[in-house]
């Protein structure tokens, strides 16, 4: 979504001349861009640059007095599609790990529900610190996203890690950010037929899994999780009750989901899977890429390519087929199943011959290698089927978008069943 709304927040390091040039990279590619600082921020830099480089009023003060328009505390947060906080102090990490909110950036940090992104600039001391490093493990698990500080000259005199990101590596990592989220008004242009998914509870699997061969080795697939991770992110927005099962990816979690469970293998997929049919589902998004075969004893200690020889033999045993041996074993009558078809030829006969065979109520057919589709972040392209054949073929259109609308094709087509 290069039309995104970037709340860029700005706390007291010297580093805040370089959130300039952030602001500026921002507007030259498309986004669009408002500030809040801290006061220690305006130390540094005044809101007037920023006021100039963005063309909105920055916000400050929590009171609104040091402000030329006053703000409610929180509008710019509820005007965000993303934030990104850069530079981040050590202490402003602290304060957004323990929920506290006590000037402008952190009390938009916390009303904000949308995807955060972190560009730390400190002390090479202070990013060390085990509280800073706790602090930055524990926003990581709960979904937060890091550009992370680099090694270079540091205003303190030393050389170490510490200098924040350069303002392109942050525009990149932004760009990447802002391809999974859905634009508020693409969201609101595929909102499903009312009442359709609201409570509705969705079981969303995502990306590839990992096999391991040995501690430092693994069999994996190209799957960025990106089409899965913009499933859930849609189906919560249209009001469905979310549980993401994730394979191992680079994506920012999306905020307010339910539960959200990381796998490694084919087989803990399947565990996982189980578990949460048990607890009750009405529907089973199965995007994610499962290893076909993985090996049955990985080896306990890196294998040696010393003792491997000229030609390493891998002997790989099937993992389970999670559609064909696992769901029907927990399925109830209710339970809608939407799988994911990959195929590179004869891809609709294919993919309805799956759909068959594992029992499914809908197949999304792709091809990632057709124009217009592809792995990662980029546009693609889909056709959804149905037991009475093809229900809707998509135009080539970026995920985020893609996964509102087939959304609201199968929401569609199950009220007129
Ligand atoms: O790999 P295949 O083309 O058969 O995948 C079709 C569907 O089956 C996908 O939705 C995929 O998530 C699912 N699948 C599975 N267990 C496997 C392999 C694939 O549930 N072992």
């Amino acid at each position: 979504m290069a039309s995104a709304r970037i709340l860029l927040l700005v706390t007291g390091g010297i580093a805040a001349y370089k959130a300039c040039f952030l602001a500026r990279l921002y507007m030259q590619a498309g986004f669009s861009v408002k500030v809040a600082m801290t006061d220690a921020a305006t130390r540094f830099v005044t809101p007037m640059t920023f006021q100039v480089l963005t063309g909105h009023p920055v916000a400050t003060d929590l009171w609104g007095e040091g402000q030329s328009v006053a703000l409610d505390h929180i509008e710019y947060a509820r005007w965000a599609d993303l934030a990104v906080v850069a530079p981040a102090t050590a202490n402003n990490l602290a304060k957004l790990t323990a929920g506290i909110a006590d000037d402008m950036v952190t009390t938009q940090l916390l009303a904000f529900p949308g995807p955060v992104l972190v560009a730390p600039a400190m002390n090479d001391n202070m990013w060390d610190h085990p509280a800073t490093q706790a602090n930055v493990a524990l926003l990581k698990q709960r979904g937060v996203h890091f550009v992370e500080p680099a090694d270079g000259w540091l205003a303190c005199g030393t050389v170490s890690k510490g200098r924040m990101a350069e303002p392109e590596d942050i525009l990149a990592a932004t760009r990447e950010l802002a391809a999974v989220i859905p634009a508020r008004e693409e969201l609101s242009a595929t909102k499903s037929a009312p009442g359709f998914w609201p409570g509705q509870k969705v079981l969303v699997t995502a990306g590839p899994t990992h096999e391991p061969i040995d501690p430092v080795r693994f069999l994996g697939n190209r799957s960025s999780g990106a089409m899965g991770y913009a499933l859930a992110q849609a189906a919560m927005q249209q009001g469905a009750r979310v549980t993401l099962i994730t394979g191992p990816t680079e994506l920012p979690v999306p905020r307010g989901l339910e539960q959200v469970v990381r796998i490694q293998t084919a087989c803990e997929l399947s565990d996982a899977v189980a578990t949460a049919l048990q607890e009750g589902c009405q529907w089973l998004i199965m995007t994610a890429a499962v290893a076909d075969f993985g090996l049955p004893q990985p080896s306990a200690g890196k294998m040696k390519k010393e003792d491997l020889g000229d030609n390493w033999t891998l002997t790989l045993s099937r993992n389970p087929d999670i559609l064909a041996e696992t769901v029907p074993l927990h399925r109830d009558d209710d339970l809608k199943v939407v799988g994911f078809a990959l195929e590179t030829e004869d891809v609709l006969t294919r993919a309805e011959a799956k759909r068959k065979a594992k029992s499914m109520d809908y197949i999304v057919a792709n091809n990632p290698i057709a124009p217009g589709s592809g792995f990662g972040t980029g546009d693609h392209q889909v056709t959804l089927l149905g037991a009475q054949g093809v229900i809707w073929a998509s135009d080539s259109q970026p995920k985020a978008r893609l996964a509102g609308q087939l959304l609201q094709q199968i929401a569609d087509h199950e009220n007129k069943a």
